[in-house]
């Protein structure tokens, strides 16, 4: 049976985006190779899943400001995971569980599964004011385009003793024959993952906490995701500290299945960078595990807000395990993207160098430092570097200091502020740092994924220069190879 409220609400959210859609394909700030919505204003990655062969991404929507706003899912799919085809807005809020008149509501955070021929979205229902205020609720298609709400929904319409008021973004995969379902959620100051199984997706039983925090790892939990990698499970967290959200971190542990217990080994950040919140993983068809993480925060600026959108994705990683570090390597499709390729011998820096070659601002760039070679301690890189130095974006290595920075100090009319994350030289003596760089976006991968920064940076279009610099003594390069990246919005 078709729920004409949930018909109307999506006509007018696409009717919008139609009329407007127009105004934003050439605003400053858009980027060429992430995907955006068409429109509008996005947050977390939602639904990751591969269905009938595609991809499928879906997202916290707002299309009808470039601010927050009662939660919409948009929708896009894909063949490859880096041309994406906007799709008819899949969600919208409608029903007495996330809907209202008084500000927040809507269509949370939330995940799909494939069930049958079906597509199944499972998703937090969210009314400020109501009692309790996040349900979780489920959607269904057969087409994987158009999806009717479940008219016995919520699923669950009641958080659990060991949950609160804040009770969203379920993640659900398949264990066996059984659903197992994780809320995230908060309770005297610890973040939890609550547990819940199913045979159906619709009747779910609550089996307790699987993991909390340890008292260190945020007092609310947003966008738990625990899956199996290898023979272990990782869970990933998108911490709140109080109102503030912190950087996401990876646990990699074991699930006990029998005793529906995630047991924490090792703890590690994500992403160190500032533009990195509310990932959520799939796993396709080939066995890999994908993450795609939302390319922005709350609470800051955004210069695109002016030019009616904001928020994107960052590039999907492939995540892969090894010993207990989860290693985040760009998915093997965006190579597809590359075209004149350069290749710079091995030389040295002595000192300010600026490298011509290197001058194209949407690429990917990978440099081999030769540590062994290097007698300098403090060295690294100035990127989308203005003509007199003034506007830059600076990557530090500070071999003393065991620390990598990203500096966005000077990098334009953004939001300011210095990333850092522990630096480890490889066995063989080098380092290195693969760069991708979009119009507004950094992100940094360094040492094959070992560990990742991702900024939003806002420079001046002319800022284009690449320069390779030591504080003294002189650095060793072994190698670089470096991409112009093809324009996925034609
Ligand atoms: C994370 C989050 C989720 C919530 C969604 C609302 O960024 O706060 O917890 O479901 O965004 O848009």
């Amino acid at each position: 049976m078709t729920n004409t409220k949930h018909v109307e609400v999506l006509k007018k959210a696409n009717d919008e985006i139609a009329r407007n859609k127009g105004k934003v394909e050439n605003s400053p700030y858009r980027l060429k190779y992430h995907f955006m919505a068409p429109v509008g204003w996005i947050n977390d990655p939602n639904g990751l899943v591969q269905y009938k062969g595609e991809y499928h991404l879906f997202y916290q929507y707002y299309p009808y400001a470039s601010s927050w706003g009662p939660m919409h899912w948009g929708h896009a799919k894909s063949k490859n995971l880096v041309n994406w085809e906007h799709l008819p807005v899949a969600l919208a809020p409608s029903e007495s569980y996330d809907s209202g008149d008084v500000e927040g509501y809507g269509c949370f955070s939330g995940s799909a599964v494939v069930d049958g021929d079906e597509l199944v979205l499972i998703y937090t229902g969210h009314v400020d004011g109501n009692e309790p205020q996040q349900v979780q609720a489920i959607a269904t298609s057969k087409d994987g385009i158009s999806f009717e709400k479940y008219d016995q929904n919520p699923v669950i319409g009641q958080f659990p003793v060991d949950g609160s008021k804040d009770f969203r973004d379920p993640k659900v995969w398949k264990y066996e024959d059984t659903w197992y379902m994780v809320v995230g959620s908060k309770k005297d100051g610890k973040g939890k993952a609550l547990l819940y199984v199913s045979t159906d997706l619709k009747q779910w039983d609550y089996k307790g906490v699987a993991a909390e925090s340890d008292g260190t790892q945020g007092d609310m939990w947003e966008c738990p995701d625990l899956f199996p990698i290898d023979d272990r499970h990782a869970l990933i967290v998108s911490p709140m500290y109080g109102t503030q959200n912190e950087k996401p971190f990876y646990v990699i542990g074991d699930m006990n299945y029998e005793e529906d217990i995630f047991t924490q080994e090792t703890c590690r950040t994500l992403d160190y960078g500032f533009d990195f919140y509310a990932p959520q993983t799939l796993i396709d068809e080939q066995g890999r595990r994908i993450m795609i993480g939302w390319m922005e925060k709350w609470l800051t600026k955004m210069p695109s807000q002016e030019h009616g959108w904001a928020g994107a994705m960052g590039i999907p990683r492939e995540l892969v395990l090894e010993g207990d570090v989860l290693k985040q390597k760009p998915v093997a499709e965006l190579a597809d993207l590359r075209s004149d390729f350069k290749k710079i011998e091995p030389f040295e820096v002595v000192e300010t160098t600026n490298v011509n070659e290197l001058q194209e601002t949407v690429s990917e760039t990978s440099i081999d430092f030769n540590i062994k070679e290097t007698d300098a301690t403090v060295f690294g890189i100035h990127l989308r570097c203005s003509e007199d130095g003034t506007e830059r974006t600076e990557i530090l290595l500070d071999l003393e200091k065991k620390e990598i920075v990203m500096d966005r100090e000077h990098s334009g009319c953004g939001e300011k502020g210095i990333s850092k994350a522990p630096l480890t030289v490889t066995d063989d003596g080098t380092v290195n740092l693969r760069i991708f760089m979009d119009t507004t976006s950094v992100e940094l991968f360094v040492n094959d994924g070992e560990k990742v920064i991702t900024n939003r940076i806002f420079p001046d279009a002319d800022s284009t220069q690449f320069k390779l610099f030591t504080n003294g003594g002189k650095v060793s390069i072994n190698r670089i190879e470096s991409w112009k990246l093809d324009f996925v919005w034609k």
